[in-house]
């Protein structure tokens, strides 16, 4: 047990860990979310190569994992209030807070299917792993409204003003990455014209020299 030092004894250290850690894991998984809206189909994003692109992604995945992990340990740990292991991964298992702790486990068990999913990849055929992967979109939200419900200072002052920082920064990536879906549209229906024509051209060509 630590020792009570300028106040702070064992239960208010893991206490702010715990705090800390979590307000880390929603920013590291904010980063990996705004990374995969915004990339581009090929995998790429201006100035970076493909394969630093994936690497960036996977480090800042399992990086907000551990900070997710020391986060639950430490809010378990702390005995201030009775907070069972299996609420981390069991819905509404907690007798403290059920429904706001319930969806950050909702958002950590969709977070172990996306890291088992990805482990197992070779394992696996593309469709299955991409349906599981594309969960993760819906793991982030989920986690957005953990973490303003199980916090009250979450829902304060500059703590608040971080939280609708990263919704509003999800909210411009999706914006950007569906206009750039549109302007695609046109590109791809003018390339399919485009093929018609050539084949047209060169079928019409053969029956001629026919
Ligand atoms: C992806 C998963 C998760 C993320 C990103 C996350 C993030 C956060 C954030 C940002 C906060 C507010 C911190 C603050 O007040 O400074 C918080 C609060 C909290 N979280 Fe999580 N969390 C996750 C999963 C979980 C799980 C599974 C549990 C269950 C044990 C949990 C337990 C708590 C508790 C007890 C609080 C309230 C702390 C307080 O009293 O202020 N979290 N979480």
């Amino acid at each position: 047990m630590l020792a009570n030092v300028r106040g702070i004894d064992s239960t208010t250290a893991l206490w702010y860990a715990s705090r800390a850690t979590g307000v880390v894991a929603l920013l590291l998984l904010t980063a990996v979310l705004l990374l995969g809206i915004l990339v581009t189909r090929q995998g790429r994003l201006p100035g970076l190569p493909r394969f630093a692109v994936t690497g960036l992604h996977r480090n800042l995945s399992l990086l907000a994992v551990a900070f997710v992990a020391v986060h639950v340990l430490t809010a378990v740990t702390d005995g201030y209030v009775n907070i069972p292991l299996t609420a981390a991964v069991v819905p509404l298992a907690s007798p403290y807070e059920p429904l706001a702790l319930g969806l950050g486990a909702v958002s950590l068990d969709i977070t172990i299917a996306v890291i088992a999913t990805s482990l197992l990849r070779r394992h696996l055929s593309r469709r299955v792993w991409r349906a599981v992967h594309l969960l993760a979109y819906a793991s982030w939200p989920v986690a957005w409204l953990h973490s303003i419900t199980a916090s009250s200072d979450m829902r304060h002052g500059w703590m608040f003003a971080l939280a609708i920082g990263t919704a509003l920064a999800v909210v411009a990536a999706v914006i950007w990455r569906l206009a750039a879906a549109a302007r695609d549209v046109p590109r791809a229906e003018r390339v399919g014209l485009l093929m018609s024509a050539v084949h047209g051209a060169h079928g019409r060509e053969r029956t001629t020299r026919r």
